[in-house]
């Protein structure tokens, strides 16, 4: 990026480069209430579980969008940014959903910023019905695919090709941001973060996110660079996990890498105990569309054992803490050859039931119940879960592997390297308020050996940057600097609902991608 420009929408707000051929964009928390929000894709109408999974999915419901603009002259969208999928998908201002009241009532959700190809001149049609993603639960977004000018961070990508959803169950599109070989269509195609490159608007496939505390209301994500003020001590690289098709062919389809051991500790001075992973590292699916972590079962009762954490199996299906528990609980997971995050209680201990305390059943035996920031897979109801990981559970029983949402992504900063395959992770600095962005070059074959800050700062989040108001109250400033970029920040939401957290799985998945994948090769996890 060579130039940026200060964007103000209704949450949104573009950030700051310091370096060329770097874009980075805020991005913000849907809450519910909130126009757009998607609710749950299923419900278990009738069931006496219904109040709590509406509820959950209700907090849940949300995601980390981004703000972009479609088609000549912009058409302003939000987008949640999924690290689970690979298509672009943009809904229809005449899609059925928008214009059905009764399907507004049925998927509990309505439409929000949507798209007009008739209005753009730069619209081309790819595929009449081209386009097709199916949700878990049997339902989906179709459409037809075209191309279109696709402008984000102050990127402006031409003629990307994008699903354009005349059906759909959710109000709000998608930005998929994994491999195009997880795309929703035979018939791969170049998609976002391939364009990226292609056009030069970054020099290699590679981005990083920071999704900040969860107290916070944004992080942001950064194409083609790496911001070392985001985060405490050395990145630590390690390999993709590669998938095996059914025909015995291996690739890179989904972004996964190697969880090798966990510890949880309960707190007040306890001792870390080992959680067992089954003796083996276990393939762990980095996915930002999905808001909890989800671990295989045996592992799950391990965890659960160790912290003090009750599943009720009766009614819900969910895993509930202790909100008034020790505050200085964690659970660490070690990773690649030597990444290890700590995830402290106020990003696992999430207390999403304030004032709904009557309604949790009444086996759960916490006055105080919060939910946990890691839930059992196998309870997991699909609409919770990204696709590529049900693609996994149904494509082989006997594979393990655990899903890693935002409540892990959340204290971990995480750079995707879809060039060389791989990706760096540390811990993060949560509510940094400054910027050092060091850009990835294509020379320098992979992710460089980086350290970021000392320690986790301790100011407090009044000038977050990469932060933004999804209040409607936001105030970005701008200040230039010598070579034109500007660096914006903006004030976090004044109003509270700390409770809120981002959305289940929109990781969706269709024939293509569902076929690609059958296993995680085992040996892709040996450490070298
Ligand atoms: C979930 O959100 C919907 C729409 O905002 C609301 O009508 C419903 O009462 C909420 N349910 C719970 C359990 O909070
Ligand atoms: C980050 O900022 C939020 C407020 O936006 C605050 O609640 C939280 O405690 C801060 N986190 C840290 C680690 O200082
Ligand atoms: C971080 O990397 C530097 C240089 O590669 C190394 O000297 C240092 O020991 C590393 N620190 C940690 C905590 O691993
Ligand atoms: C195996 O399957 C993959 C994914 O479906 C496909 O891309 C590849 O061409 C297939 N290879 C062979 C040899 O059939």
């Amino acid at each position: 990026m060579r130039s940026v420009t200060v964007l103000e929408s209704l949450a949104l707000f573009i950030a700051t480069t310091s370096a060329a051929n770097v874009v980075e964009i805020g991005i913000n928390r849907i809450r519910p209430g909130q126009p757009g929000l998607p609710n749950t894709l299923r419900s278990r109408a009738n069931s006496p579980s219904t109040y709590i999974e509406t509820l959950v999915n209700n907090v849940t419901g949300g995601g980390y969008y981004a703000s972009v603009d479609v088609g000549t002259p912009p058409q302003p969208q939000v987008l949640v940014i999924d690290t689970g999928s690979s298509d672009v998908w943009v809904v229809a201002s005449d899609a059925d959903l928008c214009t059905s009241s009764l399907l507004q009532r049925k998927y509990g959700d309505t439409c929000s910023d949507t798209y007009d190809s008739s209005k753009s001149s730069t619209y081309e049609l790819v595929s009449s019905e081209g386009f097709d993603i199916s949700y878990l639960d049997g339902t989906g977004s179709s459409g037809d695919y075209i191309t279109d000018t696709f402008a984000i961070g102050g990127a402006s990508i031409k003629a990307l090709q994008i699903g354009y959803a005349t059906q759909t169950v959710r109000g709000t599109g998608i930005m998929g941001i994994s491999y195009s070989a997880s795309e929703s269509t035979l018939d791969t195609y170049p998609n976002l973060i391939d364009q990226f490159v292609q056009q030069d608007l970054i020099s290699t496939k590679a981005y990083s996110l920071y999704l900040n505390d969860f107290r916070s209301d944004s992080g942001s994500i950064l194409f083609g660079g790496v911001d070392t003020d985001k985060f405490i001590g050395n990145l630590s690289t390690m390999p993709i996990v590669q998938t095996q098709s059914s025909n015995g062919t291996s690739g890179y389809t989904v972004l996964a890498v190697a969880l090798n051991s966990m510890t949880a500790n309960p707190g007040s001075g306890e001792n870390n105990s080992p959680v067992s992973l089954g003796g083996q590292p276990l393939p762990a699916i980095l996915d930002s569309g999905t808001t909890l972590s989800y671990l295989p079962s045996s592992v799950a009762s391990s965890l659960f054992n160790a912290i003090g954490a009750y599943t009720d199996d009766l009614v819900t299906g969910y895993t509930f803490i202790d909100c008034d528990g020790p505050s200085d609980l964690t659970v660490t997971l070690s990773l690649g050859k030597g990444a290890t995050i700590v995830l402290p209680t106020s990003q696992i201990v999430l207390d999403v039931f304030a004032g709904m305390q009557s309604q949790i059943p009444s086996n759960v035996p916490f006055s105080n119940a919060c939910l946990f920031g890691f839930q059992d897979i196998g309870s997991a109801s699909s609409s919770s879960l990204s696709a590529i990981a049900a693609a996994q559970i149904a494509a082989t029983s006997g594979s393990s592997f655990a899903l890693l949402g935002d409540t892990f992504l959340r204290s971990t900063y995480a750079v995707y390297d879809l060039t060389n395959n791989e990706i760096g992770l540390a811990q993060s600095n949560l509510n940094s308020s400054t910027s050092n962005i060091v850009e990835l070059k294509a020379s320098d074959n992979g992710i460089p050996t980086l350290t970021g800050v000392k320690a986790q700062q301790t100011t407090s989040a009044s000038s977050t940057t990469g932060s933004g108001s999804s209040g409607g109250s936001s105030t970005s400033g701008g200040s230039g600097d010598s070579d034109g970029t500007v660096t914006v920040t903006a004030s976090p939401k004044s109003n509270v609902a700390a409770g809120v957290v981002s959305g289940p799985s929109y990781g969706v998945l269709a024939a293509a991608g569902a076929a690609c994948l059958a296993s995680f090769l085992g040996g892709a996890l040996v450490m070298a």
